[in-house]
C-alpha cells in the first residue's frame, strides 16, 4: 500500500518524506491556493520543489475543463520533472484526455471520482490512477468506503491495472479501512498518517522499559 500526502505545505511533505514512509504527493488547486500559491509560473515551481522533496510521484492537477488545453496544460506539467501525475477532472474530456496521456506513457490521475461507473471508465481510460472522494460521500451520508469495495471488486474481475487512490481521507481509522479493502494507494493529510503512530499501551510500556532500566542501571 503506497502513502501519499495531500497538502501543497512543502514543511508538512518535509516531514512526511522524513518519516520514510511517504510514496508521493497529491495536490489540487485549493490546497495550492491554501498555501498562497497563485500564478500559473509560481505554481508550476511549486511543483518542481515538492518533485525535489520527495522521490514518489506527484499530481499536477490542469485547470483547463476543454480536450485541447487539458493535453497543453498536461503536456508543460509533464516536462517540469518525470515525477508528475497529470491530475484531470472526471469528465467527458478528462477521460478523453487520459486517454491520450496513456497512449504515450504519461501518468495520469483522473480525480472527483464519486461512482463505480466513473471508476470503470477512468480504467477503460488507461488512467494510472482513480481518486474515489472517500470522505466527501461520507459528508453527503452516502457510504464512501463501500465505494472503494465497489471498485476494487470491478478491478479485480478485469484485472485493470489502474491503482486505486482513496482521497478525501479524513481521519486515521479511513486508512485502516482502505488497507483492509486493498485500496492501492491513500492520500491523507499529514495528522492522519500520523494518528496511525498512537497507542496508549505503547507510551505506557515505554515509559516502564526506561524506568526498569534506569532502576537496574543506578
Ligand atoms: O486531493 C483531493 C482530495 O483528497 C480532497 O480532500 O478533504 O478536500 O475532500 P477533501
Amino acid at each position: 500500500m503506497k502513502f501519499f500526502i495531500d497538502t501543497a505545505n512543502l514543511n508538512q511533505i518535509e516531514e512526511a518524506q522524513n518519516l520514510g514512509v511517504l510514496d508521493g504527493v497529491t495536490t489540487n488547486p485549493s490546497l495550492m491556493a491554501k498555501e498562497g500559491i497563485t500564478g500559473k509560473q509560481n505554481i508550476l515551481d511549486h511543483y518542481a520543489k515538492i518533485c525535489k522533496i520527495v522521490d514518489g510521484d506527484v499530481s499536477a492537477e490542469v485547470i483547463a475543463t476543454d480536450f485541447e488545453n487539458m493535453i497543453i496544460e498536461g503536456e508543460e506539467l509533464a516536462s517540469i520533472n518525470s515525477q508528475i501525475v497529470i491530475k484531470l477532472p472526471m469528465t467527458h474530456d478528462g477521460i478523453k484526455a487520459a486517454k491520450y496521456f496513456s497512449n504515450k506513457g504519461t501518468k495520469t490521475n483522473v480525480t472527483l471520482v464519486f461512482s463505480a461507473g466513473q471508476a470503470l471508465l477512468a480504467a477503460k481510460a488507461g488512467a494510472t490512477y482513480v481518486s474515489p472522494f472517500l470522505g466527501r460521500l461520507d459528508d453527503i451520508s452516502t457510504d464512501g468506503l463501500n465505494l472503494i469495495s465497489e471498485i476494487r471488486e470491478i478491478y479485480d474481475n478485469y484485472n485493470f491495472q489502474t491503482q486505486i487512490l482513496a482521497a478525501s481521507i479524513r481521519h486515521t481509522m479511513h486508512i485502516i479501512d482502505c488497507a483492509k479493502i486493498g485500496a492501492d494507494v491513500i492520500t491523507s493529510p499529514l495528522s492522519s498518517i500520523s494518528g496511525l503512530l498512537n497507542h496508549p499501551l505503547t507510551d505506557i510500556g515505554l515509559e516502564k522499559f526506561l524506568s526498569d532500566y534506569k532502576k537496574g542501571n543506578k
